[in-house]
C-alpha cells in the first residue's frame, strides 16, 4: 500500500523495527536457492539420484517417513537446516522443556509434554515437580474408569452407566473426539460415545435423542468453565438429565462430573469437586488430549490403553528432543512446511489420512496447527514481513481421490500434501488393503511425476485433448508409514505434528501457544445475545449491516 495513503492510524501502528527472520543469512540463501531449484521437475531429481527414495526418508519413533517427493535438494535441506540452527531452534527447544515462560504474551510455560512423561521424570515449573502431579490426576482418572467400565459406579437409579458423552470445545472436543475415533477399534463396545460440541442446539438435541438419562454420564470438560458453548450445553445437559428422572437435584452427582483448571466454577455449577479432574494453565487447550481432558478417552479404551498412547507421545517428545535435526521427524516437516509457505508461496497444507479411523485427524489437526501458527505478529508484538501459518484441511482416502484431487492434480495451485497410511489394517478384508494403499503410492506418484504430453499421445489421445489429459507432476507429497494404529502410534503421531507445528512457530518467531484471535468475535456474541434476546426494540451501534441483519433476524423469529 501507497504510504501516502494510510490511514493516519495505520501510519501510527506501523512497527519500527523488523522481525529478524529475513535477515537471517540462510534466509537470504534459500531466497537465491529457490531461484535455481524452483523449476526443477522432480522426474529431473529422482532420475539424477537412484536412491533418492531411500536416502530421503527416515524411520524414526517407529514412524517411517519418506520425504523423497519433495522439491528440494540435498542443498536445500542443508539451507533448512541452517536456518533451524540460526534460529535457535535447540535452544527453545530446550526451553520449552526446561518449563520456561515461552508462551509470552500469556506468560506461561508450555509443558504438554510433562503430561507423557514417565512417573520417575522430574520437570520443574515454579519450583515444583509436575510429573507426580500429572500421575496423581492419571491415577484418579485410571479409579474412576475402572468404577464406570466395571459398573460399580452407577446411575442415580442404580442403573449402570452405559452412555458417555464428553461436553466441550476446541481442545476440549477435537482431541477426545479425534482420539475416540481413531482408537474405537479398541474401545469398549458395550458403551456409546458422544461428543457434544456446537452451541447449535442439535448438537446435544441428535446426542441424547435415544439415551436413556438414568443410564448416560456427562463429562463437561472445559479449561476455563467459562466457555459459551460448553456452559450452555451442560447446562441442557443437566435439564435433560432432572427432566428426565424426576427432578432429582442429587442426581447431578452420579451423572457429572468435570474436567478443568477451574475448581471454583464447577463447584458453582453443581458438580462436586472430588468429581473433577485437573490440570493446569501450562497446558493449552489445543495440547490438552492427553491430559485429564482425554478423561472420554480413557474410558473409551481403558488405563492401559491410555497409557500407552502416552508412551508414545513420549517416545516422540524424546526423538525431537534429542535427534539432531537432519533424522528429526518433527523438524524435517516443520522445515519442509516452511520451504513451501515461504519460498514457493503455498496457502495449504493437506493432510490425507488413508485410514478411516482418522476421519477427524485432519479437523484436529486445523486447531493444533491454526490457532498455534496463525499470528501475524512475533512474540515481541513486531508485525511480521512473510507469511506465517497455512490452512490445514484434508478428508480421509480414497474419499477425497473422487473430490479434491482433481485439483491437487490438475489445478493452479500448489498443494503440498501429507499421506498417512498403516501397513496393517485393524479389519483386514480380503483385498481392502492393498487396494487401500496401493491409492497412497498411486497417488504420491502421480502427484509427483504426472504424465507427459508425449506419454498423453502415445495412448493415442486426439491432439486437441493432450492438454486435458495431461498432469504436469511436480506436486509434493510426505508420506508417513507407520505399521499400525494402535494407541501408541496415535501418541506418536501427534506428538510429530505437534513439535512440527512448534518448529514452524519458532522460525516464525510467533507465541503459538496463545489464542487471542478467537476473543473478538467471542465478545460480540456477548454483546448480541441479549439483542436478540430483548423483548422491546433493542438501541443497536453495530455497523450497518450487523444491525440490518439483527433486526432481520428479529422480525423473522417474531413471526
Ligand atoms: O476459543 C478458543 C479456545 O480458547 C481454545 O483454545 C480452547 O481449546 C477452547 O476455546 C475451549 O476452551 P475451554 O476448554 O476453556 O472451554
Amino acid at each position: 500500500m501507497d504510504q501516502g495513503r494510510r490511514s493516519p492510524e495505520l501510519v501510527r501502528k506501523q512497527p519500527t523495527s523488523v522481525p529478524a527472520l529475513r535477515r537471517r543469512p540462510a534466509w537470504a540463501a534459500l531466497e537465491r536457492h529457490y531461484q535455481t531449484v524452483k523449476d526443477v521437475h522432480l522426474r529431473q531429481l529422482f532420475a539424477e539420484d537412484r536412491k533418492r527414495g531411500d536416502r530421503l526418508a527416515i524411520e524414526a519413533a517407529g514412524i517411517y517417513l519418506d520425504y523423497s517427493k519433495n522439491r528440494i535438494t540435498d542443498q536445500t535441506l542443508t539451507l533448512l537446516l541452517r536456518l533451524a540452527e540460526e534460529s535457535g531452534l535447540r535452544d527453545r527447544i530446550d526451553a520449552m522443556f526446561r518449563g520456561d515462560n515461552i508462551n509470552v504474551s500469556e506468560n506461561r510455560a508450555v509443558l504438554h509434554v510433562a503430561l507423557r512423561a514417565p512417573r520417575d521424570a522430574s520437570i520443574i515449573h515454579d519450583g515444583r515437580n509436575v510429573v507426580p502431579d500429572v500421575h496423581a490426576v492419571l491415577d484418579k482418572m485410571a479409579g474412576f474408569t475402572h468404577r464406570l467400565r466395571s459398573g460399580a459406579w452407577k446411575g442415580h437409579t442404580g442403573k449402570r452407566i452405559r452412555h458417555v458423552i464428553n461436553i466441550g470445545i476446541g481442545g476440549s472436543d477435537l482431541g477426545p473426539v479425534m482420539a475416540y475415533e481413531a482408537l474405537r477399534h479398541y474401545s469398549e463396545r458395550a458403551m456409546t460415545f458422544r461428543f457434544v460440541s456446537n452451541v447449535d442446539g442439535t448438537d446435544f438435541a441428535e446426542a441424547v435423542r435415544d439415551l436413556d438419562p438414568a443410564e448416560t454420564l456427562f463429562i463437561v470438560s472445559s479449561k476455563t468453565f467459562t466457555t459459551l458453548e460448553t456452559m450452555t450445553n451442560a447446562r441442557t445437559a443437566r435439564d435433560w438429565l432432572l427432566a428426565g428422572l424426576n427432578g432429582e437435584a442429587d442426581a447431578i452427582a452420579s451423572h457429572f462430573v468435570a474436567v478443568s483448571t477451574n475448581a471454583s466454577e464447577v463447584a458453582k455449577f453443581g458438580i462436586d469437586t472430588a468429581n473433577m479432574f485437573g490440570f493446569w494453565d501450562w497446558v493449552g487447550g489445543r495440547y490438552s488430549m492427553d491430559s485429564a481432558i482425554g478423561l472420554s478417552t480413557m474410558v473409551a479404551i481403558g488405563p492401559d490403553g491410555f497409557r500407552d498412547m502416552l508412551n508414545g507421545f513420549h517416545e516422540m517428545d524424546e526423538h525431537f528432543r534429542s535427534a539432531p535435526f537432519e533424522r528429526n521427524l518433527p523438524v524435517l516437516m516443520g522445515l519442509l512446511a516452511i520451504w513451501y509457505n515461504n519460498f514457493f508461496g503455498a496457502q495449504t497444507v493437506a493432510v490425507l489420512p488413508y485410514e478411516q479411523y482418522l476421519k477427524r485427524f485432519p479437523a484436529y489437526l486445523q486447531q493444533l496447527t491454526m490457532e498455534s501458527n496463525g499470528k501475524h505478529v512475533t512474540g515481541d508484538g513486531i508485525t511480521v514481513d512473510y507469511d506465517t501459518g497455512p490452512i490445514y484441511w484434508g478428508e480421509p482416502g480414497t474419499n477425497g481421490q473422487h473430490s479434491f484431487y482433481q485439483l491437487i492434480h490438475q489445478g493452479t495451485r500448489l498443494i503440498p500434501c501429507d499421506f498417512i497410511a498403516f501397513a496393517h489394517s485393524l479389519n483386514p478384508l480380503g483385498r481392502h488393503h492393498d487396494m487401500l494403499l496401493a491409492n497412497v503410492f498411486a497417488q504420491t506418484e502421480a502427484l509427483a511425476f504426472g504424465k507427459t504430453a508425449e506419454q498423453v499421445e502415445a495412448e493415442g489421445t486426439p491432439d486437441w485433448r493432450v492438454p486435458h489429459r495431461l498432469f504436469a507432476g511436480n506436486r509434493p507429497s510426505n508420506t508417513l508409514l507407520p505399521d499400525k494404529l494402535t494407541p501408541e502410534a496415535l501418541g506418536k503421531l501427534v506428538a510429530l505434528y505437534e513439535h512440527s507445528v512448534f518448529t514452524q512457530g519458532m522460525i516464525w518467531q510467533v507465541d503459538s501457544y496463545d489464542q487471542w484471535g478467537v476473543e473478538l468475535g467471542k465478545a460480540l456474541a456477548q454483546q448480541i445475545i441479549p439483542q436478540l434476546e430483548d423483548p422491546t426494540e433493542p438501541e443497536l451501534k453495530h455497523d450497518s449491516s450487523t444491525n440490518a441483519l439483527i433486526r432481520r433476524y428479529r422480525k423473522l423469529k417474531a413471526s
